[in-house]
């Protein structure tokens, strides 16, 4: 049989083509692990959420000494947490869940990119080598808000990467003469123990105390101020702890007035 030359060039032609995509189709799987959100992965429940232990309150976790988990939360239309927060030269893995319809998790500029299915979990595990921010987009029609659905990944360097959370009870109001309590909570997320320094600011005086917090946990530090040191009037406190920082009023008055529960 006589197999014009132009027929054989396009019958091998095609033959390449047809082995290339094979190849890079089973590199795709195989090397890359790229796949699909299917129902061999673990499966949730979007309307509870709220009671999941990982998605109840997105956030990002750290696991090893360079290991982080983020657990994303996208919803119409936004996503949870936003930003995302983690450190140069770092590997992340990604669990992301939906609370409502499809929504997709694309990271502009990298390979991060995976659908967001209701009731399904995509995990994804991500190298971060430098530090930089970059733009979360949702790419999957989500609704009338679509187009606005975005958040942001930020890669911070590695000595600037802290997981110190603040918070601060405080007396708004007190007598002339009584002391006035400010609890600060600060919270150490990282694995390693924080030692760090706890400052109160108020009026001219400058109160500080060395902390050391074991990794997972919560501080509590108290500061007592005499009011009648201050005296009456409003005056404006800072507490600092690394960079972080929250701020409110004390009012020092004469007399406090009596609750009255009647009008
Ligand atoms: Cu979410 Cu489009």
């Amino acid at each position: 049989m006589n197999v014009h030359t132009y027929e054989k060039v396009w019958l091998i032609g095609a033959l390449v083509l047809i082995v290339g995509f094979i190849v890079t189709i089973t590199y795709g799987s195989v090397g890359l692990g790229i796949a699909m959100v299917d129902d061999s992965e673990e499966t949730i429940e979007p309307s509870e959420l709220d009671e999941d232990e990982r998605f109840a309150d997105p956030r990002v976790e750290q696991v090893g000494e360079n290991e982080y988990e983020a657990y994303v939360v996208a919803q119409t239309f936004m996503f949870q947490p936003d930003p995302v927060e983690v450190p140069a030269g770092s590997e992340v893995t990604f669990y992301v869940t939906s609370r409502d319809v499809i929504h997709s998790y694309s990271v502009a500029g990298t390979n991060i990119n995976t659908m967001v299915i209701p009731g399904e979990v995509a995990v994804m595990t991500v190298e971060f080598d430098e530090a930089g921010e970059y733009g979360v987009v949702c790419n999957e029609y989500c609704g009338s808000g679509h187009h606005t659905m975005e958040g942001e990944l930020h890669v911070v360097p590695d000595e600037e990467f802290d997981m110190t959370e603040l918070s601060v009870e405080a007396d708004d109001e007190v007598e002339t003469g009584d002391e006035a309590t400010i609890e600060v909570d600060v919270e150490n997320g990282m694995l390693e123990a924080l030692e760090t320094t706890v400052t109160l600011e108020i009026g001219d005086e400058a109160l500080a105390e060395n902390v050391t917090i074991d990794g997972g946990e919560t501080e509590t530090t108290t500061f007592t101020v005499d009011t009648a040191d201050l005296g009456e009037g409003d005056h404006d406190w800072t507490v600092t702890v690394d960079d972080y920082e929250d701020s409110g009023t004390l009012t020092v008055v004469d007399e406090l007035e009596e609750d009255d529960d009647d009008e």
